[in-house]
């Protein structure tokens, strides 16, 4: 069957069936842990069925039925017949008020986290192992946390502190270079540092690098949340729903070497396997959180010197000095969920003088060369940074008065990272090993989905497309860009 063919328009069938049929498939998905590529490509033979359907396509009424018969015929791990919601038991939630917990020494991980329920442990990002490969093989968040790094100097923080927001941690590799570069400019400032992320593995990540960072800077209140970016920089859901379940747990550090605040973070694998849960919105197909959580660490013996920074329930701020947003959408997210979603509320947060500085993938570099060799005329990357500010301004309204859109020449905007090599590794004979870490940073720049990459890596035609290039430029590199929303300082 050709791949648009489930997806003729049916007689009789209406969007709100679609939104129906999704919600059944994710259900489905999250159930059984199945990702909505796999599905697709094994009830109706099409990889891409969930996402078309998802952004408005129809479907045949013969289609809907072998949806429906595969979910009923394979139930999964989770049993029942797949089109019923799966009822959780509740779960106890940390109540909304100062929580001042010593998190218990050195509990072993394994036995400590809640037993994993498929549904609830859903990893919507199917690109981690390519994002974490990326991290390691390339040079970009070295890169990007460079060009964070000549912010600082532009930065004017007021007590009580310097007041960093991170727009998506990641792994926290950028975040933790930036707070050596902040120590290294600010060595007797207060920190008071948000950092968003949903996924439970990158707030993993990130803490796992943060106990050296209270023994260096001993000053620092580090604020961990899952909110979004409308609510994530004042630490307030939107909703009274989400607000009236929001859990805020406060865990000041005893001790005072990098070892005892290790211990002391590892030992929050349970509150965090718990509590940090997400599901993919049928409707929009954006990660949601479960339920909202503020996170908030910083040293025992520092507490009465922070005491002005350490947020409080319906006491928060956001007036940033600096909010970092390193790719924080998808390259082919419409223009108008980039401004109005993410870098709008992004720049409201910032407090007099602060400096939104948002960076992105710009290709134009061999890193597209691979990607266009196999899909020619392929271009993930629309919307510039000239158009992307275009947008937010407009979306700002009145409320943009006081800000400054700074798009600047391509010479301080565009910066280059490069694929780690050895000086002898691009010869004649460029290992397999090499050649598959180039491919993988090339697609997962180009944001490939899983179902795409599929029909291409059955033969090694990506592989040579991969040494071509390679071969012809001497290594890999791309191109980013970057521009500055900063406020007036009066
Ligand atoms: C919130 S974002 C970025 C996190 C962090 N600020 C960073 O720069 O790594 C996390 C997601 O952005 C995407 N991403 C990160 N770096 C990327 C890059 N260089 N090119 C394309 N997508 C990227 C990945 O899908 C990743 O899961």
């Amino acid at each position: 069957m050709p791949p648009n063919a489930a997806l003729k328009p049916a007689k009789g069938w209406t969007p709100v069936d679609a939104q129906t049929l999704l919600q059944e498939i994710s259900e489905y998905c999250r159930r059984t842990g199945m990702a909505e590529s796999t599905f697709g490509r094994l009830s109706v033979n099409d990889g891409k069925f969930v996402n078309r359907l998802r952004y408005g396509g129809r479907i045949t009424t013969d289609t809907l039925a072998r949806v429906r018969t595969y979910i009923a015929s394979h139930p999964g791990r989770g049993g029942g017949n797949g089109a019923r919601p799966v009822i959780l038991p509740p779960v106890p939630r940390t109540p909304v008020s100062r929580i001042e917990s010593r998190v218990p020494t050195l509990q072993p991980v394994a036995n400590a986290a809640p037993p994993a329920s498929p549904e609830r442990n859903f990893r919507f990002f199917d690109n981690r192992q390519k994002y974490l490969l990326f991290v390691n093989t390339c040079s970009e968040k070295w890169v990007v946390a460079q060009r964070v790094g000549l912010e600082l100097a532009n930065l004017h923080p007021r007590p009580p502190a310097v007041r960093v927001f991170d727009a998506g941690m990641g792994d926290g590799t950028v975040l933790t270079r930036v707070m050596r570069a902040m120590h290294q400019r600010f060595p007797a400032m207060p920190f008071y540092i948000t950092g968003k992320e949903i996924s439970l593995e990158d707030v993993r990540l990130t803490l796992e690098k943060m106990p050296d960072r209270f023994f260096e800077h001993p000053a620092t209140v580090m604020v961990i949340t899952n909110l979004y970016y409308s609510e994530a920089p004042w630490l307030v859901p939107n909703s009274v729903t989400a607000a009236s379940s929001l859990v805020w747990r406060e865990v000041p550090l005893s001790g005072n070497t990098a070892r005892d605040f290790e211990e002391q973070v590892t030992g929050l694998q349970p509150f965090l396997a718990e509590n940090w849960r997400a599901h993919v919105s049928p409707k929009s197909g954006n990660p949601v959180y479960e339920r909202p959580v503020v996170l908030i660490l910083y040293r025992e013996d520092h507490r009465f010197l922070l005491d002005s920074v350490i947020p409080r329930p319906g006491a928060t701020r956001a007036d940033y000095d600096l909010v970092m947003a390193s790719q924080p959408y998808r390259a082919r997210a419409p223009l108008d969920f980039k401004a109005r979603r993410v870098v709008a509320p992004l720049a409201r947060a910032l407090g007099p003088g602060g400096r939104l500085l948002g960076i992105h993938s710009h290709g134009n570099d061999p890193g597209l060369e691979v990607i266009q060799k196999i899909w020619p005329g392929e271009d993930p990357f629309q919307h510039d940074r000239h158009a992307l500010l275009k947008a937010v301004k407009a979306e700002l309204g009145n409320a943009g008065r006081d800000l400054n859109f700074n798009a600047y020449a391509d010479g301080r905007s565009l910066f280059r990272y490069d694929m780690h090599t050895l000086p002898n590794e691009i010869s004649n004979a460029i290992g397999t090993s090499t050649l598959f870490a180039a491919w993988n940073a090339a697609v997962y720049v180009a944001q490939i989905e899983d179902a795409r990459l599929e029909s291409v890596i059955s033969d090694r035609k990506y592989l040579e497309a991969t040494r071509e290039v390679l071969m012809k430029h001497g290594g890999l590199w791309f191109w980013d860009e970057s521009y500055v929303i900063s406020r007036r300082r009066d």
